[in-house]
C-alpha cells in the first residue's frame, strides 16, 4: 500500500487546477475491489469492541472503524481498555484523535502492536471538546500540520495511514478548499486514502448531532475528488444508506462508508458480502445471528463484563419483523439484564412470537362444521 505518492515536498501551485464539478464525466475504476469498498463507520459510544463483533456476525468483509481515541487517552490512560478486540474484528482501524504529529507516532506504533490493520486519523469531528483540543475537524484549516502528522505516523508503522475529514468547515463554500486540503495531505505528508463525510462541519453554532444533519450533503465534491487524483483512494461518507445508493456511488468513487444507518439496522448489512464483495450467499439468518450473539454476551458474563454492554448493540437486529418491538423492550429491560443471556434470550423470542401471532392470527380450523 505504501510508497506512492513520492514525500517530496511541491508547490501547491502544482497541484490540478480546481474545476466546477460536474457528475457527468467517467471515473477511473479499479478492476480489484478496494480493501475501503465498504465500511462501517467511527461512532463515538456506539462502535465499541462489542458492537463490532456484533457488526462480523452480519458481514465478514466490511471493514469496521473503532471510536475514535484520543492520543491523550492513549498516552495517560488504560491501553488495553481503549485497544484490546477480538479477533474475529479483522479487518479493523483505529481511529485516533489529536494533532501532535510525535504523539499520534507512538499510538499508530500501538496500534500496529495491537494488531490493527489500519490506523485513521479524525479530521472531521466538530465537538467543542474536540476543538479545545484543537484536533479534528479544524484540523482543515491546517493542512500541512495534518501532513506533519500523517508523515510522522507513515514514518513510524508500515500500516495505511488514512484521514476522515469533511469537505469544508463554517460557511466555506468552495470545491478549492478540500481539494487544497487532500492536494496537500497526499504530496506533503503521503496519505494515500481519504474518507470524506461529504459535508461541512460548522464549528460554531451547531451540536455534533446538527452537523451530522443540517449541512448540506456535497457528493459531487467528493465524486469530483477521486477525477482530481484518480491514484488516491476516496470513500465517500454520509447519509448513504440503502444497497442501491451504495452501488451508484461507487460508481464515481473506491469506497462507500456507512454509519447510522448500519448501526440502526444492521441486518441490512446482510447482504453486503454477496452483493459488494462477490462472496458466496449468506447461510446465517437473522436467528443464527442472534444466537452467535447470545454465545458471545454468555463469555463476555462469564469473565465479568456486564453484558448489557454489548446487547444494546443489536436491539435493531429484527426491526421489520412482526413482534420486533417486543423483542428489543426485553432485551432492553433492566429486569432482563439481571438474568443471564438465555433467559433473557428466551423471553424475548417468546414475547415477539406472542405478539406477532396476536397481529398475524393462524386460520381458524373449523372442524365439524355443517355446510
Ligand atoms: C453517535 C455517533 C458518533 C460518532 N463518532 C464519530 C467518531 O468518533 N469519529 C468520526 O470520525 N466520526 C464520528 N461520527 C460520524 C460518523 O462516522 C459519520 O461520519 C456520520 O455519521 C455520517 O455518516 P452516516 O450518514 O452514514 O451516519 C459519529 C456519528 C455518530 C452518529
Amino acid at each position: 500500500m505504501h510508497g506512492a505518492p513520492g514525500r517530496a515536498r511541491r508547490p501547491a501551485s502544482s497541484l490540478p487546477p480546481s474545476r466546477v464539478p460536474t457528475d457527468k464525466e467517467p471515473v477511473p475504476t479499479d478492476p480489484t475491489p478496494s480493501p475501503w469498498r465498504l465500511s462501517v463507520a467511527p461512532m463515538m459510544d456506539w462502535t465499541d469492541r462489542h458492537c463490532r463483533h456484533f457488526h462480523r456476525l452480519i458481514t465478514r468483509h466490511a471493514r469496521l472503524y473503532t471510536e475514535m481515541v484520543t492520543t491523550g487517552a492513549l498516552i495517560h490512560g488504560d491501553v488495553p481498555r481503549h485497544l484490546d478486540f477480538n479477533p474475529s474484528e479483522h479487518p479493523v482501524a483505529l481511529q485516533l484523535g489529536g494533532s501532535e504529529p510525535a504523539d499520534l507516532a507512538h499510538c499508530a506504533r500501538l496500534a500496529e502492536t495491537w494488531g490493527y490493520d489500519e490506523v485513521n486519523l479524525n479530521c472531521g469531528c466538530p465537538s467543542e471538546r474536540v476543538q479545545r483540543g484543537a484536533f479534528g475537524a479544524c484540523l482543515m484549516a491546517e493542512p500541512e500540520l495534518v501532513a506533519d502528522c500523517v508523515k510522522a505516523m507513515r514514518d513510524a508503522v508500515s500500516l495505511p495511514v488514512t484521514v476522515k475529514h469533511r469537505v469544508g468547515i463554517d460557511q466555506v463554500d468552495s470545491y478549492g478548499f478540500v481539494r487544497d486540503f487532500v492536494g496537500t495531505v497526499a504530496l506533503h505528508g503521503g496519505c494515500e486514502v481519504f474518507i470524506v463525510h461529504a459535508r461541512n462541519a460548522w464549528l460554531k453554532g451547531l451540536s455534533p448531532k446538527e452537523n451530522r444533519e443540517i449541512p448540506p450533503l456535497q457528493y459531487a465534491w467528493a465524486h469530483q475528488l477521486k477525477r482530481d487524483f484518480p491514484q488516491l483512494t476516496i470513500v465517500i461518507n454520509g447519509g448513504i444508506n440503502r444497497p442501491d445508493e451504495i452501488a451508484e456511488q461507487l460508481a464515481h468513487v473506491d469506497g462507500v462508508m456507512v454509519g447510522r444507518h448500519a448501526y440502526h439496522e444492521p441486518w441490512a448489512m446482510a447482504d453486503w458480502d454477496e452483493r459488494f464483495f462477490g462472496a458466496a450467499a449468506r447461510t446465517a439468518d437473522c436467528d443464527a445471528v442472534e444466537d452467535a450473539m447470545v454465545a458471545y454476551l454468555q463469555r463476555i458474563s462469564a469473565a465479568g463484563v456486564p453484558w448489557g454492554h454489548a446487547s444494546r448493540h443489536m436491539l435493531g437486529l429484527r426491526n421489520g419483523q412482526p413482534g420486533s418491538r417486543r423483542w428489543r423492550q426485553v432485551w432492553s429491560d433492566s429486569r432482563t439484564k439481571a438474568s443471564m443471556p438465555e433467559v433473557a434470550q428466551r423471553e424475548a423470542r417468546a414475547a415477539m412470537q406472542a405478539t406477532a401471532s396476536r397481529q398475524n392470527p393462524a386460520p381458524v380450523q373449523l372442524t365439524g362444521a355443517a355446510s
